[in-house]
């Protein structure tokens, strides 16, 4: 796949300062709760570790944790914070798993930075193989909004406050189901920018996709309280299993 959006070395750190503001930091504690529920209180793989905002509470809570991230300077960063968890530079779109885990996740719209079709189903199918057989996937995937394009383009502003202003530009290319957005950081007399590329998916087609590869859907929510999954939510977090393998859970699926 293309680097071309890769982490570097100046993006890494804004990202984690981003991420922190829109409070997502917040709510890592509830995500990890959510999974340790499905690792069997063993094993654990995160596709795109980041810096370990959800890894580290998650090993915390006793499960021993493994991530693969193609971003050198996230990777550093995670370091920097605990050296309990293993890590390595690899592409989640083209991985060979050396073992297998109770949980492999994919959290905070990751799977989307997979700009295309094919890298996004090569990336569930690794994730399929690298699952114990009783083992489940984990994925937290926004809803596309595509509400708002004017020609194909749209500059929304997502968080104001006294000191900081963010501001998201984005183009659209429908046949790739791409949206290309830098996010400004205006703060001060300085603006930061955090670009990226990514593969929106709507869920009835990452469903689609998974049973491709071999997983079938047994729960979806529409936050990591288990809020139901319904029009008005603006993400999902949905739970696969190999197909075939026994139910991991009491919980029917939902839409
Ligand atoms: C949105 S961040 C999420 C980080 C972390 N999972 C979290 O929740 O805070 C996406 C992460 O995925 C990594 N990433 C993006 N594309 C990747 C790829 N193709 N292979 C491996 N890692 C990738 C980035 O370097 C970044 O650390």
């Amino acid at each position: 796949m293309s680097n071309e959006y890769s982490y570097d070395e100046n993006s890494a750190p804004t990202y984690e300062q981003i991420t922190r503001m829109l409070g997502k930091d917040a709510e890592a504690d509830e995500t990890a709760a959510f999974l340790e529920r499905f690792s069997g209180g063993r094993s654990a793989l995160e596709l795109g570790i980041g810096s370990g905002r959800v890894a580290v509470p998650l090993s915390e809570r006793g499960v021993k944790v493994e991530g693969i991230d193609n971003s050198d300077s996230m990777l550093k960063l995670l370091a920097k914070r605990t050296g309990l968890i293993k890590a390595w530079n690899e592409d989640i779109a083209d991985f060979t798993p050396e073992q297998r885990y109770d949980l492999v996740y994919c959290v905070y719209n990751t799977f989307t930075l997979l700009s295309r079709r094919e890298e996004q189903i090569a990336c569930l199918r690794s994730a399929a193989q690298a699952l114990h057989e009783a083992g489940v996937f984990v994925i937290e995937l926004r809803v596309p909004v595509l509400a708002g394009f004017v020609n194909g383009q749209k500059t929304s502003t997502t968080l104001v406050d006294r000191d900081n202003t963010f501001i998201n530009a984005a183009i659209h290319e429908p046949l790739k189901q791409n949206l290309i957005s830098t996010l400004l950081w205006f703060s001060g007399t300085s603006v930061r920018r955090f670009p990226q590329r990514s593969r929106y998916v709507f869920h009835q087609e990452l469903d689609t996709m998974a049973e491709y590869v071999g997983l079938e859907l047994a729960e979806r929510w529409g936050d990591w309280a288990r809020g139901a999954f319904t029009d008005a939510s603006n993400r999902h977090i949905s739970v696969y299993r190999r197909t075939g393998s026994p139910k991991t859970s009491p919980h029917s699926a939902d839409p």
